[in-house]
């Protein structure tokens, strides 16, 4: 199984970006513990902060992997074009946020990634990702 995760903007400095919100772990440290978790899963993780590049990476594994984790950070309120690569792509996305975005700004509230996503899973800090692995391992 190959599943992809896939982080936007701002996200390559968790660990030092405002902590409070989004905690002290940084995403490499993180993602070393998914890979021990789930070794029968082949888990490739990318990070851009630049909306084209995230929508090339969605288009080069959104028909070959069984499943891609979704972050797209400050795009997700802003991005027809990220949603459209989404729905032109056959792989399930499952969009994911580490804060509870519904507890912050309203402008935070509107996603054009959830209504094409296979489903959203937020609030849970970096324990968000493996739910959503969990869900493509168990389904
Ligand atoms: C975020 C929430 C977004 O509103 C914000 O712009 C981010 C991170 C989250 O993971 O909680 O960059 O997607």
């Amino acid at each position: 199984m190959k599943i992809a995760i896939i982080n936007g903007p701002n996200l390559n400095l968790l660990g030092k970006r405002e902590p409070e919100v989004y905690g002290n772990e940084t995403f490499e440290a993180y993602f070393e513990l998914l890979q021990k978790e789930f070794k029968t899963i082949d888990l490739i993780y990318f990070q851009s902060n630049h909306e084209g590049d995230l929508i090339d990476k969605i288009h080069e594994v959104g028909f070959d992997f069984d499943g891609i984790v979704l972050n797209a950070g400050a795009y997700t309120h802003t991005s027809i074009a990220i949603a459209d690569a989404v729905s032109a792509v056959e792989t399930p996305v499952i969009e994911v946020h580490i804060s509870n975005v519904f507890k912050r700004e309203q402008f935070r509230h509107q996603s054009y990634i959830s209504p094409v996503a296979k489903g959203t899973i937020g609030g849970f800090g970096l324990q968000s990702y493996k739910l959503a692995i969990s869900y493509f391992l168990n389904k």
